[in-house]
């Protein structure tokens, strides 16, 4: 539609049309046969309201989203079609490994992929927002949420930000990308003590350094949308916060895209105290410019009689209207309101073979190679296998915001182990989870479905027997251990990461034998491994793998892939130390640097300061090791670049692929700067037996850091630049920056 045409619509609306451009419903009210009665009841709107809503949440389908259309069109007196949006957080129904996963494959080109195919199966889903890429930096593996996010640091997130916003959005003009909505804006992976819903407070400099360079990466890529967070920051609730999104995201991040509020966050500004009532609070969020009520009866109750009692201009709404119109044209709906859909484009599209390709070697980047005592893998296929654990032949493998993927789709990891062998017999050893307490939590409703989980509640070691037997009689055992699907994600947040008491009593059990043991750790999440290292050999971090994870594990654990997979998340040594993350800020008494010796420096009495495994770190099957760093001049100014370089060296059999890491620490400045920042990476493959240089460049913007008045300023003085495989390990040399 022309921009002229569309200014007309817009025009010819009545009130009550625009208001219901701005609801957002979801799919339980756009059933067939139900629609009068629960859910309009339960909500407090009317039947009027479901007729004109411009947005359905998380409907999907060809046939069904066909269905839903026609059926809002013929409503609408201007039969303005419909928006589709959808919870596609990392695959649609080829579901790729949750983000925390993709983060650690440091490979932003097939992320990029990965988001692309997702968005080619959504869109022929008949979705056309996707509520993603979610770029919440995260410090707290105590929050469930973690799963969603690439990791803890602001400039890998940006980084795959844009990679992820490019994936979706990319062919959007030939109906096969959905537009991009980047969340939660801003700062949720900050709450409090990791508990969800908590609410957030920091300092300006942190907010700005750490939290929304990813977000501002997302806008810079073109995101379309940008969905406000749940919580509360310094106080404000995102959701009605005016200065954080329309002053800083609209106006001086220039983003002109759709603001959504997150679920029924507007209706949440009551119970956050910010709001008196539901008239209040959405005359609030709209004052802030949020375009859009996702399920909550504020905006459709409350807007027309705000204009009415005149404490709102209707030209606000037509502000918001405008922009939800200006989606529904770029998407192409007014010309095609299916957007090319049609169940046979949506039968090739899902879960073709070129993406459960992909799927499987994004898994495998994934994967983290914690430890590998002795050598232990790769395996012999002629090695006799107990695989053990709850995941060993369960599909459950997709993590919790895979909405619209199926286990059933998924490969096991006995399927992927069989692929290469058939020397391998399986059990379950334990339950997934033997707290009912935690089970109920979690959300298992009732006595029957917790029954279904517990084997067998009286006999508590009743399935280690058969798990000892088998693993007797085998050469290795591989556990396959972890999470509960429902353990990680929203509503996840947990006080110990560490194994359940059954599966640790598993392992215990089984590191008893002295045979060689293998432990696939299936989680949400960073979990606490202290006390299992001594007791496995080998331990990959698998994440939640996604549809091909159980083939791609089996790739790993077969050396048909080398473990490439670096933490983008540090691992902690206790609960206790959570939150934890490798670029903090440099401390009065650091524990390795300080004028004070044994208690007085910044440390616990019952546990290292450090992380079990630090940000960026993870094991390949033979070892590539860092020499000769060099810069190419040790003072810097400000109209120049200066080059580092490091050689990698590849003494191994294998075929590596490395991910050298570049960090930064600013010596002196007017805030205190973190120990080390990275400012840039790259992952390259080493041939066995040779070596390969890599270099950086690095300019003087990536010297900058952010004051508490959120300003970013570049400070002369010395610098210390770090090239190594890890936050910890590397190699160093000192610059000077100069007018
Ligand atoms: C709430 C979650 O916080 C958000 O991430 C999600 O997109 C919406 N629900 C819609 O399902």
């Amino acid at each position: 539609m022309k921009t002229i045409e569309l200014k007309q619509l817009l025009k010819d609306m009545s009130l009550d049309e625009k208001v219901g451009q701005l609801v957002q419903l979801s799919g339980e009210f756009f059933q067939a046969n139900d629609i009068s009665y629960g859910p309009i009841t339960k909500l407090g709107i009317s039947q009027k309201v479901v007729d004109l809503a411009g947005s359905v949440l998380n409907v999907a389908g060809a046939e069904e989203t066909r269905r839903v259309q026609d059926q809002q069109m013929k409503m609408q007196p201007h039969h303005i079609p419909v928006m589709f949006m959808s919870d596609v957080i990392y695959g649609y129904k080829t579901v790729y490994p949750i983000p925390i996963g993709l983060g650690a494959s440091w490979d932003p080109k097939l992320v990029k992929e990965a988001f692309n195919t997702a968005a080619d199966e959504a869109s022929a889903a008949g979705i056309h927002v996707a509520y993603a890429p979610m770029l919440d930096t995260v410090h707290d593996a105590r929050w469930g949420r973690v799963l969603e996010s690439p990791g803890e640091d602001p400039y890998l997130n940006s980084v795959y930000a844009k990679a992820m916003v490019e994936g979706f959005q990319e062919n959007f003009e030939n109906n096969n990308g959905v537009a991009a909505c980047f969340k939660h804006f801003a700062g949720y992976g900050a709450v409090e003590s990791g508990r969800e819903y908590n609410s957030i407070d920091m300092s300006i400099s942190n907010l700005y350094q750490n939290y929304l360079p990813a977000y501002k990466s997302a806008v810079k890529a073109g995101a379309k949308m940008a969905m406000t967070s749940l919580t509360s920051l310094n106080g404000v609730p995102s959701t009605a916060d005016e200065k954080l999104l329309n002053e800083l995201l609209r106006k001086t991040w220039g983003f002109n895209g759709i603001i959504i509020s997150d679920y029924a966050s507007i209706y949440e500004l009551v119970k956050h105290g910010f709001a008196s009532d539901e008239y209040d609070a959405a005359h609030k969020a709209i004052n802030a410019t949020v375009d859009i009520d996702m399920k909550s009866p504020c905006y459709a109750n409350s807007l027309k009689k705000l204009v009415a009692d005149g404490k709102l201009n209707e030209e606000k709404i037509d502000e918001s209207v405008w922009r939800v119109l200006s989606l529904k044209n770029e998407l192409g709906l007014f010309e095609d309101p299916y957007r090319g859909t049609s169940v046979a484009r949506e039968n090739k599209s899902v879960l073709s073979s070129d993406k459960r390709e992909l799927a499987r070697k994004l898994a495998s980047e994934a994967i983290v190679m914690l430890q590998n005592k002795n050598d232990v893998l790769p395996l012999n296929k002629n090695e006799k296998i107990a695989l053990i654990g709850p995941y060993s032949t369960d599909h459950s493998l997709l993590g919790m915001w895979a909405v619209h993927g199926e286990p059933k789709d998924s490969v096991s990891i006995l399927e992927g182990i069989e692929r290469y062998t058939s020397n391998v017999t399986a059990t379950k050893g334990t339950d997934i989870n033997r707290s009912r307490e935690m089970l109920k939590e979690m959300g298992f409703p009732n006595e029957e479905e917790i029954s279904k989980v517990i084997s067998n509640q009286e006999v508590e070691h009743e399935n280690n027997e058969e798990a000892l037997q088998l693993a007797k009689r085998a050469d290795v055992v591989v556990l396959a251990l972890g999470e509960s699907t429902l353990e990680a994600g929203e509503a996840g947040a947990k006080t110990k990461l560490t194994l359940p008491e059954n599966q640790l009593n598993l392992i215990n059990e089984i590191s008893k034998l002295g045979k060689k043991v293998v432990l696939l750790v299936i989680s949400g999440r960073p979990l606490v491994l202290t006390n299992i290292i001594d007791k496995v050999d080998s331990i990959l971090e698998c994440w939640f793998p996604g549809t091909e994870g159980g083939a791609a594990i089996a790739d790993i654990l077969f050396g048909k892939a080398n473990p490439s997979g670096r933490l983008t998340m540090s691992f902690p040594y206790s609960s206790g130390q959570e939150p934890i993350y490798y670029n903090h800020l440099s401390t009065g008494r650091p524990v390795d640097d300080s004028q004070h010796v044994g208690r007085f420096v910044s440390k616990y009495l019952d546990a290292p300061a450090a992380p079990l495994y630090p940000f960026g770190y993870g094991l390949s099957y033979g070892k590539v090791t860092y020499e000769s760093m060099s810069l190419d001049k040790s003072v810097m100014t400000h109209a120049g670049n200066i080059e580092a370089k490091v050689v990698l060296k590849n003494d191994s059999d294998w075929d590596c692929q490395e991910t050298a890491q570049l960090y930064l620490h600013d010596k002196v400045a007017t805030i205190v700067q973190p120990v080390k920042k990275l400012i840039d990476f790259k992952k390259v493959a080493i041939k066995a037996h040779t070596k390969k240089t890599v270099s950086f460049s690095i300019s003087p913007m990536q010297l900058t850091f952010f004051d508490n008045y959120g300003e970013e300023i570049l400070e002369n003085g010395d610098f210390t630049l770090f090239i190594g495989s890890n936050s910890r390990d590397c190699l160093a040399k000192d610059f000077t920056l100069t007018d």
